[in-house]
């Protein structure tokens, strides 16, 4: 098993430019791709279209957030990459294959944590490995190395109600990242969270992609988190959801964060993505 560093290595983030190129290219190089996907949900009350016509193309190691009014399908989007569900019209393609069951070369991070009461933080981040059978020691490894990277040394050995909320949230993030998946799937991963504490894991997690060179989709309802975290940010319309635009966030991918908050770039981005929601007619 690779360690952290040597992950940063072997999948270096393409800079901006090559991000690009990437886009405009054959989509070969792409690490996820959807191509004019909907889904079209039957129930016995109502027929409901939750995406229409969603093309999208995320090159290896972008980080792409998506934002859009409550029920305008992004979780259904996050879904339909993870395999969990199947397109009505179109495809997705992950790693260069079509998607066509429940893909295990990704990691989802769930808007709650999801952690197992009887299972200390090391545990419940060792599951990912039994899961999948992945040697023990190696995966121990790893486990330590992701614990001290999202700063939970010392509480190793807690359990979930032993932890603050942040704290949890750390511990599903570890596990989702613990077999070193090339795609990260995150539904409003810290929408739980008081401001202060989705700062700090904002710039965490800023940190650990640009270390790891994972590609992101990144579902969030903050718009100052979208574009402080993002390379672009997805801007969609109210259901059926449509891609209204996709911003280009012109920040480096270092990003301190007071500076980025007052950047010209950060300011022009987020008052871009309010105008298009508001438009929209959909605040939330
Ligand atoms: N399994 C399902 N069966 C029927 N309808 C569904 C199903 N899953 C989602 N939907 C519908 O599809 C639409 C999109 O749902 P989705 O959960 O993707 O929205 P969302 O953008 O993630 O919303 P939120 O921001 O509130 O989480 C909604 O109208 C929802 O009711
Ligand atoms: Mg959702």
């Amino acid at each position: 098993m690779t360690t952290v560093n040597d992950t940063a290595l072997n999948k270096a983030a393409p800079d901006q430019s090559d991000a690009r190129s990437h886009r405009t290219g054959s989509g070969t190089a792409s690490a996820v791709r959807l191509d004019g996907v909907s889904v079209r949900f039957r129930t016995k009350r109502k027929d409901v279209t939750a995406l229409s016509d969603v093309s999208l193309d995320v090159a290896r190691g972008e980080f792409v957030a998506i934002v859009g009014p409550s029920g305008c399908g992004k979780s259904t989007l996050l879904k339909l990459v993870a395999g969990l569900l199947a397109p009505s019209a179109g495809a997705a393609v992950l790693g260069g294959e079509p998607v066509r069951g429940p893909r295990r070369d990704i990691g989802y991070v769930f808007q709650r944590a999801a952690l197992l009461d009887w299972r200390s933080a090391r545990r419940n981040i060792l599951l990912q490995a039994e899961m999948r059978g992945l040697p023990a020691a190696a995966a121990r490894a790893r486990a330590d190395e992701l614990i001290r990277m999202t700063g939970l040394d010392g509480f190793e050995d807690a359990y979930p109600h032993e932890l603050s909320g942040g704290m949890q949230q750390r511990v599903a993030l570890c596990r989702a990242l613990l077999h070193e998946p090339p795609v990260l799937l995150m539904d409003e991963p810290f929408g739980a969270l008081d401001a202060l504490t989705r700062e700090h894991l904002n710039v965490e997690l800023n940190r650990i992609w640009r270390e790891t060179g994972t590609t992101v989709l990144l579902v969030t309802h903050s718009i100052p988190e979208a574009v402080y975290l993002a390379d672009r940010v997805v801007v969609m319309s109210p259901r059926p959801g449509t891609v209204t635009e996709v911003i280009d966030v012109g920040l480096p991918r270092e990003r301190a964060y007071a500076a980025t908050l007052a950047s010209a770039e950060f300011r022009g981005a987020t008052g871009r993505i309010r105008e298009l929601l508001g438009a929209a007619g959909a605040h939330d």
